[in-house]
């Protein structure tokens, strides 16, 4: 004679409660746990779909100061480490190489950006300005820095030059306010801003004038 189990009050097809609960657990984690590995699967695929894309080197051209520029990088290549490292180009300086000094300060397209945490691949096509290329007669940015004794480490001058030109270029009317503003983004730690300044609103008033 076969045992009778009693019957589930809650009508669960012949399980007890507690069968019922301890499947549905093992199904939840069994999906939760598909679902996981379903996630590190596709996370695996995506690093090595990136790793292909990502990998070895691209020719890239840049327009430089006015002249077409080719060289290889790395996808990964900031526009600071191809200017500099690949094409000779050493205005821009590296210091803090994280977007917060401005040493690395660049025109493209008229922009001030920060070179360093530009990539390179995406500057082509853009019109790419280091100080190079400005002029330094009288009424310049850089002739303003050489007579009110702008001038500071070989680290941040450059970057306040381009910083300066890049602002008073969109804002000849800037006033002393405007103009601390409009180069904030730059910092010298040792605090020899005055001369800065002073150079910057000679500039302003030089292009006024011209
Ligand atoms: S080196 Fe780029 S912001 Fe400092
Ligand atoms: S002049 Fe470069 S840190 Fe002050």
């Amino acid at each position: 004679m076969t045992e009778q189990r009693p019957r589930d009050p809650g009508g669960l097809g012949g399980q007890s409660r507690r069968d019922f609960l301890r499947g549905s657990g093992v199904a939840a984690a069994t999906a939760v746990l598909t679902g996981q590995a379903t996630g590190v699967l596709d996370e695996a695929q995506a690093a090595e779909e990136s790793a292909k894309v990502l990998s070895g080197t691209v020719e890239i051209t840049l327009k430089v100061n006015g002249q077409e520029r080719s060289c290889e990088v790395e996808p990964r290549s900031t526009l600071l480490d191809t200017l500099r490292n690949r094409l000779d180009v050493t205005g821009p300086k590296r210091v803090c190489d994280r977007g917060s000094c401005g040493a690395c300060s660049t025109i493209v397209d008229g922009e001030l950006v920060y070179s360093c945490t530009t990539l390179a691949v995406s500057c082509q096509g853009k019109t790419i300005e280091t100080l190079e290329s400005f002029e330094t007669g009288e009424g310049s940015v850089p002739h303003a820095f050489h007579q009110n004794d702008g001038l500071m480490c070989g680290y941040c001058t450059p970057g306040f030059v381009t910083a300066c030109k890049a602002y008073l270029d969109k804002h000849p009317n800037a006033t002393e306010e405007e103009i601390r503003k409009g180069i904030d983004g730059n910092i010298c730690r040792c605090g020899t801003y005055v001369g800065v300044l002073a150079a910057a609103k000679a500039a302003a008033q030089a292009k006024k004038g011209a």
